[in-house]
């Protein structure tokens, strides 16, 4: 068989870090605890010390294949990628990328949409560090008009977490690129497997890996990967942070990388179904899904992914206490922070607490919903009873 050939990405995703030198005899990467990593002789420890290199034993800070061969695959699924970086959850990854580029006295650039927690970072921490955060429309086209002499990095978050509008991601790091500022994307709604960030022009793309790639709702875990330019400062500052996730988790995030591919296309399908359904029901004012045409920024998203994940959401007509009987008559959908996992949750949101340059209509309720593996036809079912149990409320 010819390795040449460019494989498909569902088949990276089955190999995708299963090197000899860390499977050894059996088919996935075992899981190896350890803080002390023995050497044979004074002359290796010193080697060890002076190439500071990946994929070898050092120290568990460090690392060992377990965590080795999941940074590995992930490095796989980014054409152009240099390397990846793990973290104990997303929202540290989303901080270390960040403390990688920035300097006191560096402004930077954050879509208005982005996951509330990086903005608390920004406005909290950064700020205390002499770095100052100014937020934009993730729909604003005069992308030129954002930059300033001090601006070195920009976030982006394609789609909003909450409100889905999808940004276009290539014209804002040309943009970027011309100035030699460095772009950040929070991927975690499409994963690579719907939207490959470097090689649209994004300089670090950041999974909260919690979600899809983990799948199972079991473990909390981020990731960074980038090219060389940006791989060793990145390497650096987790390093010196004291960033280190543990063979556990990693062991779980390996497998569940395995199915990435068959669990995207089935939350795919189901999203998809249950969104159009939504469409039709009188209750519903619109459905925030970035495959429909009426989601904000939705030619961006037919250019540019390959396809879309489980969580969306739909603005509900009426009141917020009607919104919360609303979720509140689910049986079948969870109510819980989080997504990207087996199971269905559903929850109101409250884009009005998280944004600064594009309000939001607090008269507009919105409902979240992440589509699990369960099957659509109950899902719709469970729906349908809520909208049942709650008519005549306002
Ligand atoms: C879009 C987005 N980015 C990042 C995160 C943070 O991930 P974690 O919960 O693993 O810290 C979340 C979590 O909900 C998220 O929704």
């Amino acid at each position: 068989m010819s390795s040449e050939k460019p494989r498909k990405t569902a088949t990276q995703l089955v190999t995708g870090g299963r090197k000899k030198e860390f499977t050894g005899s059996v088919v996935n990467v075992p899981v190896w605890r350890a803080s002390t990593h023995l050497y044979c002789d004074v002359a290796s420890l010193e080697a060890g010390k002076e190439t500071n290199a990946d994929g070898r034993f050092f120290y568990g800070r460090r690392g060992s294949p377990t965590q080795w061969a999941l940074a590995d695959a992930l490095t796989g699924m980014e054409p152009g990628a240099a390397g990846t970086m793990l973290y104990p959850s997303g929202v540290a990854a989303i901080s270390c990328a960040l403390l990688s580029v920035l300097r006191p006295g560096d402004v930077l650039l954050m879509t208005d949409n982005a996951y509330d927690p990086s903005r608390s970072f920004a406005d909290g921490f950064l700020k205390r560090f002499g770095i100052e955060t100014r937020y934009f429309d993730p729909l604003i086209t005069d992308y030129g008009s954002l930059f300033c002499e001090r601006t070195r990095a920009i976030l982006l978050e394609a789609p909003g977490s909450l409100t889905f509008e999808v940004q276009d991601v290539p014209a804002i790091c040309a943009e970027a690129k011309k100035r030699g500022v460095v772009t950040l994307l929070d991927n975690t709604w499409a994963t690579p497997y719907f939207f490959t960030a470097l090689n649209k022009g994004v300089d670090m793309t950041i999974l909260a890996a919690t979600k899809y790639i983990v799948g199972h709702s079991d473990v909390m875990l981020g990731c960074v990967t980038t090219h060389e330019k940006y791989w060793t400062r990145l390497r650096q500052t987790a390093q010196q942070l004291g960033q280190i996730v543990s063979p556990d988790d990693a062991f779980l995030a390996s497998r569940g990388l395995r199915t990435l591919a068959v669990r995207m296309n089935a939350h795919e399908a189901s999203a998809l179904k249950i969104a159009r359904w939504l469409q039709t029901r009188p209750e519903v004012e619109t459905v925030l899904h970035p495959a429909l045409p009426e989601c904000p920024g939705h030619a961006f998203w037919a250019r540019d992914f390959t396809g879309s994940s489980g969580l969306f959401s739909f603005v509900l007509k009426g009141s917020k206490a009607k919104a919360a009987a609303f979720v509140d008559a689910l049986d079948l959908f969870g109510i819980g922070y989080s997504w990207g996992g087996f199971e269905s949750l559903a929850l109101p949101v409250h884009p009005e607490t998280c944004r600064s340059e594009v309000p939001w209509d607090t008269s507009r309720n919105i409902i979240r919903l992440q589509i699990g593996l369960e099957d659509s036809d109950d899902l719709i079912a469970d729906l349908e009873s809520a909208f049942g149990q709650t008519t005549g409320l306002d």
